[in-house]
This record gives structure tokens, sequence and C-alpha cells, in this order.
């Protein structure tokens, strides 16, 4: 086998488009709010690669540790040559974790941010010579399509990180149904979902005291600035974020400091002092709960995994 890895370009607009269009609406709007999708630039993913390593931010060393323990079973309920298909690949740490008590025999990143997924897809191909590597460029919360040739057999969707919490609830429902459609019979989602828990852990993970999520935060405005041309002080907002517990998720916002207005292009949106960009939610449920989402997503909710604290939760759905 080669270690080349196989490039499928997908439907990613290059020309930052969806971006602007999207930052004019979503300033536009009333609260002003934008999709965390938009954090995942290059120098935003570092950030987030970094968050994941704060002691405060116990999710991606929690997961490991999960996925570690749980390989061999997880093995088991698979099966060997499949596809393995990781949805939002980033830094490809954790399908290692995977990968040998697994034995997959094809392995699809996708990703939206394109230089990170072509480094760690090709690291990935170097340190597993056995396995067929592809690459996907895609916005997959949008739509998946397997790239052809990869389609037409039994697929372990992994999606880790508890990334689907950024999803609504209904969303994330409509989602799973939608990546349900996708794939063939026989298939499987392999899916890391964050446990509700005490509030100051969960806003602790959200504020750490190196201040790198809040980096990352303030880093959209950074990438209004040089990417669209947006005139924009980052210093004068500040990160913020708390556990909104009604709707059961935390909620990053950026918060103007004073009277200010953001210009893009011919627009002017203004921000009154306290006024906030709402930037993200991350939605936290119970094991029960998101079992019961995904049975109303058309799935067999077959295995679960949780580490001692019950901090964090793996979740295997069966598509038939
Ligand atoms: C990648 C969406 C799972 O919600 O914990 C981390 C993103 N935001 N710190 C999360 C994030 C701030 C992360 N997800």
């Amino acid at each position: 086998m080669s270690t080349a890895v196989r490039f499928h370009d997908q439907h990613v607009d290059e020309t930052g488009l969806s971006f602007r269009d999207d930052v004019i609406a979503g300033l536009g709007r009333s609260p002003k709010a934008l999709s965390p999708k938009y954090f995942y630039d290059e120098r935003g993913s570092l950030l987030f690669e970094s968050i994941c390593r704060q002691p405060e931010y116990y999710l991606t060393r929690t997961e490991e540790g999960i996925l570690a323990e749980a390989a061999e079973e997880i093995a088991a309920l698979v099966g060997p040559e499949s596809l393995l298909v990781e949805l939002g690949s980033g830094a490809s740490r954790k399908v290692r974790l995977l990968l040998e008590a697994m034995r997959p025999s094809r392995y699809l990143g996708v990703d939206i941010s394109r230089d990170f997924l072509l480094q760690s897809t090709r690291r990935l191909a170097a340190d597993y010579p056995w396995l067929e590597v592809h690459a996907a460029w895609a916005d997959f919360s949008e739509r998946l399509r397997l790239p052809s040739g990869v389609e037409g057999r039994r697929v372990v969707a992994f999606f880790p990180g508890s990334s689907i919490g950024n999803f609504a609830p209904a969303e994330a429902e409509a989602f799973l149904a939608g990546l349900r459609r996708a794939l063939p019979p026989g298939s499987g989602v392999l899916i890391g979902v964050d446990l509700v828990k005490d509030i100051d852990i969960l806003e602790s993970a959200y504020n750490d005291a190196a201040g790198v999520t809040a980096a990352f935060n303030l880093n959209l405005l950074e990438r209004m600035r040089y990417e669209l041309g947006a005139s924009v002080e980052p210093g004068n907002f500040r990160h913020r974020a708390f556990f909104n517990e009604a709707a059961s998720r935390i909620e990053m916002h950026l918060v103007s400091e004073c009277r200010q207005t953001l210009v893009l292009d011919d627009h002017r949106f203004e921000f009154e002092p306290g006024e906030t960009l709402h930037t993200e939610n991350s939605c936290k449920y119970s094991r029960d709960g998101f079992q019961a989402l995904t049975r109303r997503a058309g799935y067999r909710p077959s295995a679960v995994w949780s580490d001692a604290e019950g901090l964090f939760s793996v979740h295997y759905l069966s598509t038939d």
C-alpha cells in the first residue's frame, strides 16, 4: 500500500464567501450570533488543539481514556475490514486509539480545515502503511457525501469530541437521521457525547486559566479582520462562557466592552456596551437522554461506555 493520501475535494467554498455572507446575516440578527464552524481557520484549529490539552478541559483526555479502554469491545461490534469515516478529523489523534484493534481497511478523514486535514491524514498514512487513507475537505454539517470509490461497504462513522453538542437537540436528531441515510446497511456510528455535570466543572472547562479558550473565541474577530477586511477591534471584546441550565448547554459569547461599530463592506453593525455576539452552544446530555434522541433518529443504541467519574460518554449506534 502506498502512503499517499487520496484527496477528495468536495464542497467547501474556498473564497470565504459563505463566511462573509454568514457574518453579515449573523451580525444583522438580534441577538447577534454566528456559527461555531467559523472558529476553525488554521489558527483556530491550532488553538482548539491547545484547548484540548488544558487541565480544565476534561473532555479530550476523558474520551481518549474511554476509547483506549473500550477499543477491543468496539472492534468486536464493528468487525474488521470496515471503512472508518472520521467526521471533523482535526489532528486525527483519537482514531489512532482504534486503528490497531479495529483493523479497518480504509480510513476517510473529513474536515472543514483543508491544510489541517492534509497534514494529519498524511501523518496517518505514514504511520499505518496497511491502511488506505482518504481525505475529503468538506462541511459535513450540511450533508455527508461519501466520495465515489469509497462508498458501498460497511461504514463506521466516528464523530468524537462531543462535537454533536454544537447542534441544538432537534438539529442533532436531524443531523444523525441524515447521517444514517448516508450510510449503507449494517453500518454504525461511534459518537462521543459530553455529559451534564456539576456546573463548576463545566464552566471551568470553557474558562481555562491560561486564556486559550478566550483566544479561540476572540480569533473569530481576528479572522473577520484579516480574511474579510472587516474593521473591528478585538481588544474591545471579552470572552464569556457560562452554563445555561434550562437549555443544558454551555454558551460562548463575545461581549462588547463599549459602544462600538463593526464595519464590513458597506455594512455597519452597532454594539451597545455589554451586548454580545453569541458564538457557540455546546449541549450536554444525560446518557439516557442521548440514547432516546438517537432512537428518534432511527438508530439502535447498542453500547455506551463512560469513565468512572461519569464525565463523558461514548455511544455505539447501529443503523439497523
Ligand atoms: C469541538 C464543539 C466539542 O464544545 O467543547 C471547546 C468546542 N469550544 N472550547 C466544545 C470548544 C470551546 C468543543 N467542541
